[in-house]
């Protein structure tokens, strides 16, 4: 299935963040409370599921990334009802973007079903050994080398290493030090090695808390301010559409 969106996307990004940094990653998400009003809260687009932008992971997909703690507020939103709604705004170059779906959790006990897993499509078979990255190097050893069925585990795992030295602490409760960070990957396991067992210890427990949300989007709808150009991409039998608006 090709996504007519997701180009769209990626090459609107590029150019904002050229131009305007990371803050072009920051969007609004917004869920349904338990009852029944809105909530609406600032996350950061960490990327489509499976991909990274700086090297080839052998995996490609249409699913947004989210990164969240399992103990927030909207977990319980989501676990109500995973419908909800992704506002970005493009500022550099003057876009929004709205992306409706439902939301799925990678979480520390559970992935989601085998439909999803179909989703994240297998591009060739990457060497553990020949990645640069930690989070990558990671990925593939827990993948262990399945090229078939992608691996959500594996893919929280990587998500955890791209992390933020500094967001990581944020993750376990207590923990005294303002940065958490990750020394090296077990080449066996590809578990992350800190540079103590303090550390490591406080590593391991925010990791429980660490969550991925996959946005699995229905309806897109892209608005262009300075030509007024307003357009909806939609899905009608796994098929994708689109139309203007004006
Ligand atoms: C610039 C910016 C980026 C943020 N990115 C995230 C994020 O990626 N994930 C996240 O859970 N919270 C992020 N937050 C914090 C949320 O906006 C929110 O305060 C927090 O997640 C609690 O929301 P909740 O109570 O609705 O769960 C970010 C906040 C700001 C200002």
């Amino acid at each position: 299935m090709t996504t007519p969106w997701k180009a769209l996307i990626e090459s609107r990004l590029r150019t904002n963040i050229e131009q305007i940094g990371a803050s072009a990653t920051y969007m609004s998400l917004a869920t349904v409370k338990s009852d029944n009003t809105p909530a609406n809260r600032t996350v950061v687009f960490r990327g489509f599921s499976g991909q990274d932008h700086r090297e080839d992971t052998g995996w490609q997909s249409d699913l947004l990334v989210i990164t969240t703690d399992l103990r927030s507020q909207k977990m319980k939103d989501i676990a109500h009802n995973p419908m909800a709604e992704v506002n970005w705004y493009m500022h550099s170059t003057q876009e929004q973007f709205r992306l409706y779906g439902k939301i799925r959790v990678v979480g520390h006990h559970n992935s989601p079903t085998e439909d999803l897993s179909k989703r994240v499509m297998p591009t060739k078979r990457v060497d553990p050994l020949a990645v640069k990255e930690l989070a990558t190097k990671a990925f593939l050893i827990n993948s262990k080398n399945d090229t078939v069925s992608f691996n959500w585990q594996a893919e929280r795992l990587r998500q955890w290493y791209r992390m933020s030295d500094t967001l990581r602490p944020t993750f376990a409760s207590d923990c005294p030090f303002d940065a958490l960070q990750i020394k090296d990957v077990d080449m066996s396991s590809g578990w992350f090695i800190a540079y103590d067992n303090v550390q490591q210890r406080f590593l391991e427990a925010g990791y429980e808390n660490f969550a991925v949300l996959l946005l699995d989007v229905d309806k897109v709808d892209h608005l262009v301010l300075p030509t007024g150009k307003h357009s909806l991409y939609y899905k009608v039998d796994n098929q994708w559409f689109s139309k203007g608006l004006n």
